[in-house]
């Protein structure tokens, strides 16, 4: 059993379709090992700007914090305690969706950097960012994931992912044999990282 504190976004727009389905599966996974779960959808937070606004005034802060006071605020300070963040989206022109790309780049007040020694310190290191994503098809899971292993590396996290292809349409995902099953294993499995 995991006492692991498991933060899941979802940036679907859908509340019952593919993603929410499969957020649910992992959660279900997850807490029959034990984690404490939180779900977030990153749709329905209310932002005062339509993404991280290049001000760098959470450089000039000594705790890890976004500078505007807006529904991003509470999702980020969440990140930085958990033990694992899991990025649960649709396949969107092979890309994550917005919604989750709004939140991520948000995430630039968790690292600070110092150009001078050229040193990045985040309360991100070591935790584990998880990427669970469908699609309609099966070409471009490949981009999708590239940012999210590119930032893991970078930051220090663990990077763990499962991709679903030919999900169909919203709530299609039910009819694909074995998928539930595969999605509860992971959802079991990040508890392990
Ligand atoms: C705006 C939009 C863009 C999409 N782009 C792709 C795509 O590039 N490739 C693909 O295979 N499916 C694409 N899809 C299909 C979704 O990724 C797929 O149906 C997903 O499982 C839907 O998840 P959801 O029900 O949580 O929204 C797109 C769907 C929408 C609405």
């Amino acid at each position: 059993m995991t006492d692991k504190k498991i933060l899941i976004i979802t940036g679907s727009p859908r509340n019952d379709g593919n993603t929410a389905l499969l957020a649910g599966w992992f959660a279900q996974g997850a807490m029959s090992s034990g984690a404490e779960i939180e779900t977030v959808k990153a749709g329905a937070l209310k932002y005062k700007v339509p993404g991280c606004s290049s001000c760098r005034a959470c450089q000039k802060l000594e705790k890890y914090e976004c500078v505007i006071d807006d529904g991003a605020g509470p999702v980020l300070k969440r990140m930085a305690e958990v033990d694992a963040i899991v990025m649960a989206t649709p396949l969107y022109f092979f890309s994550a969706s917005a919604q989750i790309k709004v939140i991520f780049d948000r995430m630039f007040s968790l690292y600070k950097w110092d150009n001078g020694s050229g040193t990045m310190e985040t309360p991100l290191k070591g935790k584990t960012l998880a990427v669970l994503a469908s699609a309609y098809e099966d070409v471009g899971f490949d981009a999708l994931e590239k940012p999210f292993i590119l930032t893991a590396e970078y930051t220090g996290m663990k990077y763990k992912s499962l991709v679903i292809p030919n999900a169909g349409v919203s709530g299609d995902i039910v009819k694909l044999p074995g998928v539930r099953e595969k999605v509860v294993e992971f959802g079991k499995a990040v508890c392990k990282e």
